[in-house]
């Protein structure tokens, strides 16, 4: 299903950052800049869409806010993963009438997953009719044409055409963090998974050029990031549609190269693509982190045929096994989904069979939601609710047991930990992460924030770790 990608021409781009002038002069402003206020739903590519969109409206001359209250453009990034991911945003969108009221001017605008899902521009339309713009994901590079449309015309602008999805190089990114980035690689996903909606939202699976990519690596570097994330719906289809000859290895080989002092993460990998050479390159790369994420979704071969997932419990166990002999002390996290419809009491304790087995670090557990229009939410679905439930927490209750086994073992280790915030917790005022991304509470003694020591790890819990830095002396520690 390689399709030829669409580039946008950088011309456009620079017409679209043209545009951006005019149209911080038309937003609505006190005394100082237009302040907006964004905000983000759903996985790390709406992150790094969003630090994209905060890039143009730094262009437009905007300062940002936390208040919505107080701002005079809302650009809200949703997410379309689950029904409840989608409700919370409507519901916040509802509220939103009222912070208009008391700011007729404001500007209020909608994107991301959930506006490009099927039916959904039309509810807004109808039903919300205080929001100014929305635009799916294909648009998001034309954001400054779109809002200066809705300042010089006055009206209300839709734009969420389905389209196979193209690329657009050299838009400005304001960074949440001076610490970690995000680096998309590639978009979309041609997988199809019959419960998923992405697919659908995000178009076909495209990939950035590799040189477009390294540049981005190289200026991060410099810039002194310490902590960058590769990122794609399903890394491992990486230059399909390229036909360079470089695949994620390759492209995990040349970003490893990069100088500088950073850990290289990425997600997501999807178990039926991840392979021995990706194994072995991570083992070899040494600024791979330790950690990698293969959502298994389903413990049953039933299942997982019915979810559209292209491989079997057993190919699975096998790929961890092949990873875990090549780096041993991998740290291995994965998404399971409960409930799937139609998934028996016996087909359930399969899949917590499974994670007894693996014991992941850590998991991330959802309960099945009908997406509209995906394969999987017009199937028969006769199992209650309670009992999706009840095996939701058991599911649940064992991997907290594992993970509070794994992360006790790491008590009297000591580890590189990068120290990435601040918290409320006096006796641990600082955090950090381990080269696997396990989070550790730190001791006033270990900032500053960005710096990466070794900790000598004290204590733990089912969540995280606690630790204080380890004496320069290795006879001490
Ligand atoms: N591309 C990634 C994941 C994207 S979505 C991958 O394939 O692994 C993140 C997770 O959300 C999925 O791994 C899945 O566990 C969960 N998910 C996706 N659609 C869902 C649905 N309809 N109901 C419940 N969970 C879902
Ligand atoms: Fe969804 Fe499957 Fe694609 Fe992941 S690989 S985004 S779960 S369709
Ligand atoms: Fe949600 Fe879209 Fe990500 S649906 S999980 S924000 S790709």
């Amino acid at each position: 299903m390689n399709t030829v990608t669409t580039t946008i021409p950088r011309e456009e781009i620079h017409r679209q950052l043209a545009l951006c002038r005019r149209a911080g002069e038309l937003l609505p402003h006190g005394p100082g800049r237009p302040a907006a206020f964004v905000d983000t739903y759903g996985c790390q590519q709406n992150e790094a869409d969003s630090e994209r969109l905060r890039g143009y409206l730094r262009e437009m001359g905007c300062a940002f806010t936390d208040d919505e209250g107080e701002a005079d453009l809302i650009l809200i990034n949703t997410c379309a993963i689950r029904q409840h991911a989608e409700q919370r945003v409507l519901g916040n969108v509802g509220a939103l009438v009222h912070t208009k009221r008391r700011r007729p001017g404001q500007v209020i605008c909608l994107c991301g997953c959930a506006m490009q899902r099927p039916g959904m521009a039309e509810q807004i339309r109808r039903s919300y009719r205080h929001v100014d713009l929305v635009f799916g994901p294909h648009a998001l590079w034309r954001f400054p044409q779109l809002l200066l449309r809705v300042l010089e015309e006055k009206k209300r602008v839709f734009d969420t055409e389905d389209s196979p999805g193209s690329i657009a190089e050299g838009i400005p990114a304001v960074r949440q963090s001076g610490l970690k980035a995000w680096v998309s690689v590639m978009y979309g996903c041609n997988n199809f998974c019959s419960y998923c909606i992405v697919p659908y939202v995000r178009g076909r699976e495209r990939s950035r050029r590799p040189e477009d990519i390294l540049a981005e690596v190289e200026a991060l570097a410099r810039a002194g990031f310490r902590d960058i994330t590769l990122l794609g719906q399903n890394v491992n289809s990486y230059g399909k549609d390229l036909r360079l000859g470089v695949d994620f290895a390759d492209l995990l080989e040349r970003v490893n190269a990069v100088p500088g002092d950073f850990r290289i993460r990425f997600m997501t990998s999807h178990p039926k693509d991840a392979g021995e050479k990706l194994f072995e390159t991570m083992a070899r790369c040494e600024k791979a982190a330790p950690h990698f994420h293969l959502p298994v979704q389903s413990g049953c071969d039933r299942v997982l045929a019915a979810m559209n997932r292209g491989y079997t419990r057993g190919q699975y166990l096998d790929k961890v096994r092949r990873l875990r002999a090549l780096i041993p002390h991998i740290v291995l996290t994965s998404d399971i989904i409960v409930g799937f419809p139609g998934e028996t009491r016996e087909e359930f304790l399969q899949t917590l069979s499974l994670v007894e087995e693996v014991e992941y670090d850590a998991l991330f557990t959802f309960l099945f939601s009908p997406r509209p229009g995906t394969p999987a939410a017009a199937l028969p679905d006769p199992v209650s609710p309670e009992e999706k439930q009840r095996n939701f927490q058991e599911l649940v209750d064992a991997q907290n047991r594992i993970s509070a086994k794994k992360h006790a073992a790491y008590v009297g280790t000591v580890q590189q930990v990068l120290v990435d915030g601040v918290s409320g917790d006096p006796e641990h005022p600082l955090t950090g992460r381990t080269p696997g991304g396990r989070l550790v509470h730190l001791t006033g003694d270990a900032g500053p924030v960005g710096s990466l020591i070794p900790v000598k790890i004290t204590g733990s819990s089912t969540w995280a770790l606690f630790g204080a830095p380890a004496d320069a002396d290795p006879d001490n520690n």
